[in-house]
């Protein structure tokens, strides 16, 4: 059994779409209990956070970082981080944006150091880039050539039912069921 959370933002429905991704992946993995919680909602969630084995943090690239809702969730947690309270919680990450880079890594990479601020263990995306030979498309997963975590892009004319596409939501769900099959390996047996 493993509890997998998933924190995240979205301004306007992409990195929703996203997150709904990771969850399934997550929850593919059997015995796996996902709770998925809003960034602006979390202290209501706090419990869950706490009991989680694992965290995924999710957020949109607002100028080239985490959007500022998600920032707020962050420095909110400095009082998590005064205890140590996630401390060894799994935790990845995944962001979403217009552009095909969109400086996504940089998300990335404040979300990672986020984790490692709460002393959590960083779990990479995985999965090889693909998109990147003439022999490979933008259909598959991993298009965006990511390692660090999943990134998904979505076209600033289309909403969340046609954006991120299908290859970048795959993405995502490898991205959670990778985290989920880890924190059931490393969850204390029941
Ligand atoms: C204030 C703002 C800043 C943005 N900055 C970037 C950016 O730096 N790079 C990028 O590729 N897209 C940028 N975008 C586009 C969003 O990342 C994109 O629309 C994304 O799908 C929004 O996700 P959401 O629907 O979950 O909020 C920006 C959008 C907004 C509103």
């Amino acid at each position: 059994m493993a509890n997998v959370a998933i924190v995240y933002h979205s301004g306007f429905g992409h990195t929703a779409v996203q997150a709904d991704s990771v969850a399934t992946g997550a929850r593919s993995v059997p015995g796996t209990t996902v709770t998925l919680i809003k960034a602006e909602e979390w202290e209501a969630q706090a419990e869950a956070l706490d009991a989680a084995d694992a965290i995924i943090f999710g957020a949109p690239t607002y100028m080239g970082s985490v959007s500022a809702q998600f920032k707020t969730f962050m420095d909110a947690t400095g009082k998590i981080w005064y205890t140590q309270k996630w401390k060894d919680k799994l935790a990845a990450g995944f962001t979403n944006s217009a552009s095909q880079s969109g400086d996504k890594l940089n998300s990335l990479i404040q979300l990672a150091i986020f984790g490692a601020q709460h002393g959590m263990i960083w779990v990479s995306l995985g999965e090889l880039p693909q998109n990147n030979s003439s022999q490979s498309s933008p259909d598959t997963v991993n298009r965006l050539g990511s390692f660090l975590g999943a990134m998904a892009q979505s076209n600033n004319d289309q909403g969340p039912d046609l954006a991120p596409p299908p290859a970048d939501r795959k993405t995502a769900e490898i991205l959670g069921a990778r985290v989920a099959t880890l924190a059931k390996k490393l969850a204390p047996a029941a």
